[in-house]
């Protein structure tokens, strides 16, 4: 009998792929998704505690299931991800309810601890082995899938800035042989994906090809009908003369880059143990522009970090002024036990709001003009969806811009070329360009 596997996701793209991951494997239990709570035979919460809101989010979540499973003791009720690692038999205790842990270097055993819950039994690991999870997980079904996908190459960081759960939760820096990276993507291919993003935490300290991450995106070019490729998260000591070049002749790596820097100020970069002041970053910038004029960077910010003052605030309202930003993610510090930070002086909360609001101000702002200058500008659009209107669709730039575009000739997963007619609030407006010659002759 079919069963039916409920996933919720929280946190970063790795914990997307990961949820795709684990369907899979269940899938071979029997299981089926289903995007109703109330429907499940199982659910499972995939979580993120890299900060304070996301993983009290989980046991929020977790109290709104009580009912569920009184009404339905076979419930089954998991929580994966960094959450699980972190708090391990506390979920258990403070939501008794929970059958199962798992924390993301476990999730190949997964189908086994489901059957260990059997008769009210509860199930936990939160080890770290040696192998390769994503061997062990059932490979990913031939079914046909959509035309962007997530391919997790690298895993856990050596970096421990001094904010961060991820050294602790993720465990130490891993990346998976190029081979198998080689073999997942053309499957992927196969299946009907143009574009793979590759995934780590420190994604460009890949080592899992003789020729680092540059050399692992130069074989994946090879592959025929893999159109684009994009990788994300990058630490500014890792972006090596190779991958820097790499954005300049690589045709199919797109010009788009997360490089976070988190703050502008040196003495507080140095608090964070980022190990690069600003203006290392801001000349690692010029070169990566040198390299590919047009290309569009974003970047993660941490405000009200311990000992931030305003001045140091000034300085990264100023690093931001200078790069200009395409897109960015910023958050107020987040205590997090267990991390060095945690034991500094805090900043008040009233100030890290404050600093927050400006700062967003100046990134949308910029964000908004950059988006703005695309118009008139000729971009290449990968169509993911149907749009709202009757004849259009939607898809990605290669700057990561959602274009709506009116064509009844083209469908998911094909590229054309567009010129840019409009900018709207969170999207661009494109003209296919063989039309806009008719048009004009
Ligand atoms: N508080 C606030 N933001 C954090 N990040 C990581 N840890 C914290 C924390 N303790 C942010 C960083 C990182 C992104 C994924 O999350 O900006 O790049
Ligand atoms: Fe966390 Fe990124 Fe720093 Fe690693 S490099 S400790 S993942 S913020």
């Amino acid at each position: 009998m079919t069963k039916k596997l409920f996933i919720k996701t929280y946190g970063c793209q790795m914990n997307v792929y990961d949820s795709e991951r684990m369907a899979e494997a269940m899938g071979g239990e029997g299981y089926v998704t289903t995007d109703k709570p109330e429907d499940a035979d199982m659910i499972l919460l995939n979580t993120c505690h890299i900060r304070e809101k996301a993983a009290e989010k989980v046991y929020s979540e977790l109290g709104r299931y009580k009912g569920l499973k009184a009404d339905k003791p076979d419930l089954k009720i998991g929580v994966a991800g960094c959450v699980a690692q972190a708090e391990g038999e506390e979920i258990m205790r403070r939501q008794p309810m929970v059958d199962l842990v798992v924390g993301p270097q476990s999730y190949h055993k997964l189908p086994e601890l489901t059957q260990r819950t059997h008769n009210g039994a509860k199930a936990l690991d939160t080890d770290f082995p040696e192998e390769d999870k994503f061997e062990h997980l059932k490979a990913r079904p031939k079914a046909k899938r959509g035309p962007t996908a997530f391919l997790t190459v690298q895993e856990g960081c050596d970096k421990f800035c001094a904010f961060c759960v991820v050294p602790y939760t993720r465990g130490a820096e891993v990346s998976r042989p190029s081979q198998r990276v080689m073999t997942e993507a053309r499957d992927l291919v196969e299946r009907g994906v143009r574009e793979i993003t590759l995934l780590g935490q420190n994604v460009n300290a890949y080592h899992g090809h003789d020729g680092g991450l540059a050399g692992l995106i130069r074989e994946l070019a090879g592959i025929d009908g893999l159109e684009r490729i994009r990788f994300t998260t990058s630490h500014p000591n890792d972006m090596d003369e190779a991958l820097i070049a790499a954005h300049g002749d690589c045709e199919k790596l797109m010009p788009y880059l997360h490089l976070p820097v988190q703050a502008g100020s040196d003495k507080i970069l140095k608090r964070m143990n980022r190990s690069h002041t600003a203006e290392q970053y801001l000349k690692l910038i010029e070169r990566l522009r040198a390299a590919r004029p047009d290309l569009h960077l974003s970047g993660d910010f941490i405000v009200g970090f311990p000992e931030e003052t305003e001045a140091d605030f000034q300085d990264t309202l100023a690093l931001i002024e200078a790069v200009k930003y395409g897109s960015a993610f910023s958050f107020k510090y987040s205590e997090r036990p267990g991390t060095p930070a945690a034991e500094r002086p805090q900043v008040p909360e009233n100030e890290k709001d404050d600093r927050l609001q400006r700062l967003q101000a100046l990134l949308t702002k910029q964000q908004r003009e950059l988006q703005d200058a695309m118009v008139g500008r000729d971009v290449t659009v990968l169509f993911e969806k149907a749009g709202r209107l009757p004849g259009q669709m939607v898809g990605k730039s290669e700057y990561l811009h959602a274009v709506h575009v009116e064509t009844d000739q083209h469908q998911r997963g094909d590229l054309a070329k567009v010129r840019i007619v409009s900018s709207g609030p969170n999207s661009l407006k494109g003209a296919l360009i063989p039309e806009l010659h008719t048009a004009t002759a």
